[in-house]
C-alpha cells in the first residue's frame, strides 16, 4: 500500500497494517518520505490513535531504524530509568551510580532541556569536562568496567523517532500518548535492558498533568516493555510543584552531591529510593522492595553510591573532585536576588512552568533545540506547597549571570509563590505504581 493510502486509512479511522510499519519507518528514516507526508501521519494518529498492536508495530520499526546495545555478556542484569520529565529531577544524576553500586548495570540513555523541563545531559555537562556524547562502544566498556554509563541518543539509535520527534515538534503533533510511548520506549529497548523503571510525572510541571493523562502512559509503555520481555513498572510522582529545591543545571549537579553524600531534600532522596528499590528488584539483587529500599539507603549513607559517582564522572572526562566540593570545580552565578513574601500566610503553590520560563530567561534551559546554555545559572526553591511564611521570608533565589536577564526572569516569577489564608490540599509525592498486574495506590508516602 503506497504511504498515501496509509495516511488517508489512519485519517478514515482505519488501522495500520502489521507488515506497514518497518517499511514505513525505515524509509523515512531514508528520507524517502518526505516531512510533510509524515506530518499528515502523524496528525492523523493524533486525532484517531492506535490500537496496541499498530503501538507495538511502529516501536518495533522505530526501534530497528537504528543501532542497539548488545549487552547479554554483562555477569548483571540491566536495568534503567526514565522520567517523563520536570522541574528539578535531577533524580538520575543520583539514581544511576546509586543502582550501578548496588551490583546492577545501568545504561542511562537521557535527554536535554526543553521547553520548561530540564535534561540530564545538560546537568551532567554542567561538571567541568564531562562528555555525554560517547558512542554505543564507549558505553558498553563503561558498563563493564563500573556498571554505568551516562549518555544522550547518540544519532546510531533509533533514528527514525528522532527525525520523527523533531517534526513532531514542529507540527503540534507531540500530545499524544501512542506516539509519546512509542518514542520514549523505541530509545529505552535499544538498550538491551532486562528491566525498566518509568517515572511518569503528574501536576502542573509535568508533560501531561492530568492524572489520567499519565496513568494511560504508563500502561501503555508498560504494555510495549513488557511484549518485549523488558520487565517494565511505572510510579507516577508528583510534579505539581518542582522536586527539591535546587532548578538550574549546576545548582542540581550540587544538590544531587548533597543527596550522594547522605544528605539533601527530603523528597529528591524519597523519590530516588523509591526508583532504586524497583531497580534493585527488577535486577535481581534484592528479593522485594522493602529489602531494594533497605539496600539503597545503605549504599547512599556508606557513601558507596557517592563513590561510585566519582568514578564516572572520571571515566568519562569530567572533574571527579566535583563529588567532594561541587562549588570547587563548578561555575557560580556571580548575581543572586531574593525574592521574599510581601505578606504572611500560607505557600498555596510553587509554580514550576514560571520557574522553567525564568531560567530559560535566565539563559539555563533552551526555547530551541540549538539553545546554548548557561549552567550556572537557576533558581532555589526555599518554601514548599503548604508552608507557613511571614512578610520577608524567602520564597526563591534566582541565581544570574547578567542583570538584563535577572529582570526578565524577576517579572516571570513575580507570581510563581502565591501566598493565601487556607492551607492548599496536600498531594502525595508518590501517588500511584502500575505494573503489567494493574495500578495501585500507594497511599502515605511524603506529602509535596
Ligand atoms: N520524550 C520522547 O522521547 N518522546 C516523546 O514523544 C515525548 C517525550
Amino acid at each position: 500500500m503506497r504511504f498515501l493510502e496509509l495516511i488517508a486509512r489512519k485519517r478514515d479511522g482505519g488501522r495500520i497494517p502489521d507488515d506497514a510499519w518497518r517499511p514505513m519507518m525505515q524509509a523515512y528514516a531514508a528520507d524517502e518520505i518526505p516531512d510533510y507526508q509524515m506530518a499528515a501521519m502523524a496528525m492523523a494518529i493524533v486525532l484517531r490513535g492506535l490500537d496496541p498492536a499498530e503501538i507495538e508495530g511502529l516501536t518495533a520499526a522505530m526501534l530497528e531504524s537504528g543501532a542497539r546495545f548488545s549487552l547479554g555478556h554483562l555477569p548483571m542484569a540491566r536495568v534503567d530509568k526514565h522520567s517523563t520529565g520536570g522541574l528539578g529531577d535531577k533524580v538520575s544524576l543520583i539514581l544511576a551510580p546509586l543502582v550501578a553500586a548496588c551490583g546492577v548495570a545501568v545504561p542511562m540513555m537521557s535527554g536535554r532541556s526543553l521547553g520548561h523541563t530540564g535534561g540530564t545531559l545538560d546537568k551532567l555537562e554542567a561538571i567541568p569536562g564531562f562528555r555525554t556524547g560517547i558512542s554505543i562502544q564507549e558505553a558498553e566498556a563503561l558498563l563493564v568496567r563500573h556498571n554505568c554509563a551516562m549518555l544522550g541518543q547518540t544519532a546510531e539509535i533509533a533514528p527514525a523517532d528522532r527525525k520523527l520527534y523533531a517534526l513532531r515538534g514542529a507540527t503540534a503533533t507531540v500530545e499524544a500518548i501512542p506516539l509519546i510511548a512509542a518514542s520514549i520506549m523505541s530509545k529505552k529497548l535499544a538498550e538491551d535492558l532486562n528491566g525498566l523503571v518509568l517515572d511518569v510525572k503528574t501536576g502542573a510541571g509535568a508533560f501531561l498533568p492530568d492524572q489520567a493523562d499519565a496513568l494511560a502512559l504508563a500502561r501503555t509503555m508498560i504494555d510495549i516493555g513488557e511484549r518485549r520481555g523488558c520487565r517494565t513498572v511505572a510510579l507516577l510522582t508528583d510534579m505539581d510543584a518542582p522536586l527539591g529545591e535546587a532548578c538550574g543545571n549546576a545548582l542540581e549537579v550540587a544538590e544531587s552531591v548533597a543527596v550522594l553524600r547522605g544528605g539533601g531534600p527530603a523528597d529528591v532522596r524519597e523519590v530516588t529510593v523509591a526508583l532504586a528499590a524497583e531497580m534493585l528488584v527488577l535486577g535481581g539483587v534484592a528479593p522485594d522492595r522493602a529489602a531494594g529500599r533497605t539496600l539503597a539507603t545503605a549504599a547512599l549513607d556508606d557513601g558507596r553510591a557517592l563513590a561510585r559517582f566519582r568514578v564516572i564522572v572520571e571515566a568519562q572526562g569530567g572533574d571527579p573532585r566535583v563529588a567532594d566540593d561541587p562549588w570547587g570545580v563548578m561555575a557560580r552565578a556571580p548575581i543572586t536576588q531574593t525574592i521574599a513574601a510581601l505578606a504572611a500566610g500560607v505557600v498555596q503553590r510553587v509554580e514550576p512552568r514560571a520557574i522553567g520560563a525564568a531560567i530559560i530567561a535566565l539563559g539555563g534551559g533552551r526555547s530551541h533545540t540549538d539553545d546554548v546554555i548557561d549552567p550556572a545559572v537557576g533558581v532555589m526553591v526555599q518554601v514548599r506547597p503548604g508552608q507557613r511564611v511571614e512578610a520577608g521570608d524567602p520564597l526563591l533565589v534566582v541565581h544570574a549571570s547578567e542583570s538584563q536577564r535577572l529582570a526578565a526572569a524577576l517579572e516571570i516569577l513575580a507570581a510563581a509563590v502565591p501566598i493565601g489564608a487556607a492551607a492548599p490540599p496536600k498531594r502525595p509525592l508518590i501517588s500511584h505504581r502500575v505494573t503489567a498486574g494493574g495500578v495501585e495506590e500507594l497511599p502515605g508516602t511524603l506529602p509535596h
